[in-house]
């Protein structure tokens, strides 16, 4: 943000202080930004559920829910990795927008459009 000069403020000796202004003004719009960034990727995450038991996991771009629920802990059974088992077949309870399309892999094996092999549902936006 820029501050408006005027004839009072280029006085020597308030230059300094239209520095310290701006500087502060900054400061304060780059926290914002970053507080309003933190909320959002705090409010986002998807729930997912297998064997009955309910967990949230929190999305990072590009990563598989399987790899970023291992990341967090999220004991999910799992077994190849390569969409070819099923093991690690989740419903998806909330958050669907967040992931990729289903691949061959999940249409070939799921009957349910809730369902999704989590190491082939990949985070796409989360923001
Ligand atoms: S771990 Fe085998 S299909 Fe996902």
């Amino acid at each position: 943000m820029q501050k408006k000069l005027t004839v009072g403020s280029l006085i020597e000796g308030k230059q300094n202080n239209i520095h310290i202004e701006n500087a502060i003004v900054e400061k304060k719009t780059v926290e914002k930004q970053e507080k309003r960034k933190t909320k959002e990727v705090e409010k986002k995450s998807i729930e997912i559920e297998q064997h009955g038991r309910r967990y949230e996991v929190q999305p990072e771009q590009n990563v598989s829910v399987l790899e970023q629920a291992l990341n967090q802990k999220v004991p999910i059974d799992y077994k190849c990795k390569k969409g070819s088992c099923g093991k690690c077949e989740v419903t998806i309870v909330s958050g669907h927008g967040m992931l990729s399309k289903r691949t061959d892999e999940e249409i070939a094996k799921l009957t349910e459009p809730t369902h999704r092999l989590a190491c082939q549902a990949v985070f796409q936006q989360y923001y």
